[in-house]
């Protein structure tokens, strides 16, 4: 899912990968090591350093499978998703959307007719599949409230063996201020979509409620209303994000 933590989760992968290097320490190696599925194609897929990751943005259901891939999915609650890819829009000129108001995008994103199609859809698709031996199901607001669990979850998953000295490590150099970091979080965004893209766009707030700033309170009940209907019927799914108070009324 887009503007959800993938970069992050990029992050860790690598960082878990490379026992401790962190994604600036040889930038380069950082770059061929991970892909960008929409950005650098199959050529780039073609040619990656191993061990590595592929970043996408894509559902689930429509990239390609292997049974010896291991597939990690992050997901962040969409009130701050739908914000943050507006945010993200905005800044790149010419792009689908970066000259809407947010009320007309907001709108879109409701009727799944933003990039990448329906959040509900992406989110239900993955969900449906997270207990895949071959699948991590996490989540963004998870990984801010611990993210020495996730770490562990994740290395876990990708079988490797952290000692906690690594993990203190891991942690710091993914945490959001290292990650901000002006020069390497340009370069982020570099490798993510060329030259079109403002510096710091990539790890811009990284906040929980982000959306109080561009949200109306009718526009969130509305994704409240949305969130209940889609989630109907999965207490799991519906109590998702009960812990950090984003939807009022389920
Ligand atoms: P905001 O726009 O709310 O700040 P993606 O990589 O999937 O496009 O996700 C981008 C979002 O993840 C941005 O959210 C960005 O700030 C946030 N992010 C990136 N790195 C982060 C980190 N280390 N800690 C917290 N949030 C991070």
């Amino acid at each position: 899912m887009p503007r959800s933590g993938t970069t992050w989760m990029e992050a860790i992968v690598y960082s878990t990968l490379q026992k401790g290097r962190a994604f600036d320490d040889d930038f380069d190696d950082f770059l061929a090591r991970t892909p960008f599925l929409e950005q650098h194609g199959s050529q780039g897929i073609e040619t990656m350093r191993q061990p590595g990751s592929i970043k996408t943005h894509l559902p689930l259901n429509i990239i390609p499978q292997h049974p010896q891939a291991k597939y990690i999915y992050v997901v962040r609650n969409p009130k701050d998703m739908c914000t943050s890819f507006y945010r993200f829009v905005r800044t790149i000129p010419g792009v689908a959307h970066s000259d809407d108001p947010f009320d007309t995008y907001f709108d879109l994103f409701l009727g799944g007719q933003v990039t990448y199609g329906d959040y509900f859809d992406h989110l239900l698709q993955a969900w449906s599949r997270k207990n895949e031996p071959n699948i991590l199901f996490v989540v963004y607001e998870d990984i801010k409230k611990d993210i020495r669990s996730v770490i562990r979850r994740v290395a876990t998953f990708l079988d490797v063996e952290l000692s906690d000295e690594l993990i203190e490590r891991i942690a710091l150099v993914t945490s959001f201020d290292y990650m901000k970091n002006a020069k390497y979080n340009e370069r982020l965004s570099e490798k993510n979509h060329g030259h079109i893209l403002q510096p710091r766009a990539v790890v811009r707030k990284g906040e929980i409620g982000d959306w109080r700033t561009l949200m109306s309170e009718e526009q969130s009940r509305r994704l409240d209303a949305r969130f209940k209907e889609a989630t109907h019927g999965n207490q799991e799914l519906s109590t998702l994000w009960d812990e950090y108070n984003i939807f009022e009324d389920k």
